[in-house]
């Protein structure tokens, strides 16, 4: 990454790669995300695959020109066709598919409105899986997508970050009443909004709206937040992928749901609301990525412990390799 942020640009795990409302079935979508180019497509029957773009064959890239032929992707060029795993399955000609006919697939799940592919820099199967959330009771995914000049690590601190709150995203500060804790690959803090946290002519003035938030990073692809406002009945889940596009850009696919309320016109109104406030705090948050540096020592004060915790945990996901951070 660029000298602003000198950490390796794609630690290990799982990135949302695509929205499942982007990708129906038949359809083939050409992406950029690990400094590498990707085909990912859905089948007739409706599986998803994420290979390398490049077909094993002559090189032609897959994501320009490819189709999708029953429940195989089939190559513009020659017309060798791909299963969802990688493997070719069918040549129009002749007699013997070489075992090198195979696209370098990445492993895939297709859960909760996204899918998610598994990078790791050895080549290695995942050994934890993101969450399965029960959406039974969640209103549909409102979703937007950002490119930013950032990497994954700077958007995730934020879930370790109490004082941007106020300066920020003009609301409390907030402060940790459980955690943070690391178990795995998951981060967690439960946060509450404390105005008297601040001198007091930074408080804002009570105005009622005092949150409760549990805060979770997933691996180094997903920070998440579910978000009550005191006394509202009303609880917010907003999640916020991010994945590397190269060693300076980032995507950024921010989904909102809510938990549904006795009146589905009314869930409608408020999960609009709601997402369009979210999207406007994370669009708060995008100049402050964009712009500063990562600091490997940063000077804390007692109230940024949180930051410590966070740091310690992100480490497990850097490659193995000499010089990693
Ligand atoms: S380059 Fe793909 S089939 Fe020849
Ligand atoms: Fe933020």
């Amino acid at each position: 990454m660029s000298g602003r942020i000198p950490l390796p640009p794609y630690p290990n795990g799982w990135y949302c790669v695509a929205l499942s409302d982007e990708l129906a079935p038949g359809q083939v979508l050409a992406r950029r995300q690990f400094g590498q180019e990707l085909v990912i497509f859905r089948t007739e029957s409706g599986r998803v695959g994420v290979a390398d773009a490049y077909c094993p064959h002559i090189g032609a890239h897959l994501g320009h020109g490819g189709t999708i032929e029953g429940e195989t992707l089939q190559c513009p060029f020659h017309g060798w066709r791909f299963e969802a795993g990688g493997r070719c399955v069918e040549m129009p000609y002749g007699g013997r598919i070489p075992p090198k006919a195979r696209l370098g697939s990445l492993p895939v799940r297709e859960q909760n409105g996204v899918v998610l592919a598994f990078r790791d820099s050895e080549g290695r199967e995942p050994a934890w899986e993101m969450p399965l959330f029960d959406d039974s009771a969640w209103s549909p995914c409102i979703h937007r997508t950002w490119e930013v000049e950032t990497h994954p690590q700077e958007v995730l601190e934020n879930s370790a970050d109490c004082a941007h709150f106020r300066f920020v995203h003009g609301t409390h500060m907030v402060r940790p009443i459980e955690g943070p804790t690391a178990e795995g690959p998951i981060y967690r803090t439960r946060l509450v909004s404390d105005p008297e946290l601040l001198s007091p002519e930074w408080r804002l003035p009570d105005d009622g709206s005092i949150m409760d938030q549990e805060a979770m990073c997933h691996g180094p692809g997903l920070v998440m937040a579910i978000t009550t406002t005191r006394g509202s009945g009303v609880t917010g889940i907003a999640r916020l992928y991010v994945t590397p596009i190269d060693g300076e850009r980032s995507h950024l696919r921010g989904v909102c749901n809510l938990v549904e309320l006795d009146d589905p016109r009314r869930t409608d109104a408020v999960a609009a609301e709601m997402s369009k406030l979210v999207f406007e705090q994370w669009e708060n948050d995008i100049p402050i990525w964009e712009h500063k540096r990562y600091r490997p020592d940063p000077a804390l004060n007692d109230s940024d412990a949180p930051f410590v915790a966070f740091r310690r945990w992100v480490k497990q996901f850097y490659p193995e390799s000499p010089g990693a951070a």
